[in-house]
């Protein structure tokens, strides 16, 4: 698998760090997106320091013209793309629970920027790049707190979750992810949404129970898909399921 090119979005720590890392481990050339240079070029010298061939793509997925430059230099440097993961994301909420009657319009907009719109933005500055590919894949990083089914099953390990920022933005990432699929269906391409499980990052103060480098194993899978593999997929841990992998319901 040489030659090929991954960009991931907020790859200068955790599940995107993990997923450069082992997508580089695949002989990948990995564009290390980040918004902080300082950031950004830590992690591409971290990930150079172990064999990577790693390098640092400036990138606020928040901000149009970051996104537009990003996909100029990918276009310029390599002239396609063969695997986008839209990895970088924030949790936000109002009071401790995040509950719907507390939830301000002005936390969601904020979440939104970076969880959903930003996937928007930065899938459709990189397509043109990524029809250019042989099979270009696209991996969503979501959440099975994004999958209505999970959050609604009154035997399900979540149902006592009732907060809605970054529950409803993973949920609204799960619709782009169906909707990508079935325009690009027809295309070698690929898109599906990645859960990968409660890993301990920043995200939640350390607090999970796998490691970045399990939720980003689930990444690689998607990216790494053959031809024969599925589209429009929200795929990976399945708590409920006794902690395998496998396709969880939207
Ligand atoms: N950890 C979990 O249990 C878990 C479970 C399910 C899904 N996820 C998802 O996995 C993804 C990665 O999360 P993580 O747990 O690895 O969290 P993390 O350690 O906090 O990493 C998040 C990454 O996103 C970047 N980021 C945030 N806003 C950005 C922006 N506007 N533009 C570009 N990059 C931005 C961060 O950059 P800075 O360093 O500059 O802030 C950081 O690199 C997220 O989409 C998250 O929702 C995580």
């Amino acid at each position: 698998m040489t030659n090929m090119v991954a960009l991931i979005t907020g790859a200068n720590k955790g599940i995107g760090f993990a997923t450069a890392r082992q997508l580089g481990g695949l002989g990948m050339t990995v564009l290390v997106g980040a918004r902080d240079a300082e950031r950004g070029r830590a992690a591409q010298q971290e990930l150079r320091d172990g064999g990577v061939d790693a390098v640092f793509v400036p990138l606020d997925v928040t901000d149009a013209g970051s996104v537009a430059a990003a996909a100029k230099l990918v276009e310029a440097e390599y002239g396609r793309l063969d695997v986008l993961v839209n990895n970088a994301g924030i949790v936000l909420a109002d009071g401790a629970r995040g509950l719907p009657s507390e939830t301000t319009v002005a936390t969601l907009r904020r979440l939104y920027e970076t969880n959903v719109f930003g996937v928007v933005t930065v899938t459709n500055a990189l397509l043109p790049l990524l029809r250019r590919a042989p099979a270009a894949r696209i991996v969503n990083v979501s959440s099975e707190v994004g999958s209505i089914a999970v959050m609604t099953d009154p035997n399900g390990a979540l149902f006592e979750l009732t907060s809605v920022p970054y529950p409803s933005s993973k949920a609204a990432l799960n619709m782009l992810t169906a909707m990508y699929a079935k325009e690009l269906r027809d295309t070698p391409i690929k898109v599906n949404a990645a859960n990968p499980g409660y890993c301990a990052t920043d995200l939640n103060g350390n607090g999970g129970f796998r490691t970045a480098e399990q939720g980003a194993e689930v990444s690689v899978r998607l990216a790494t898909l053959p031809a024969d593999g599925p589209s429009g997929l929200l795929w990976g841990f399945q708590m409920d399921a006794g902690g395998g992998y496998g396709v969880l319901p939207w």
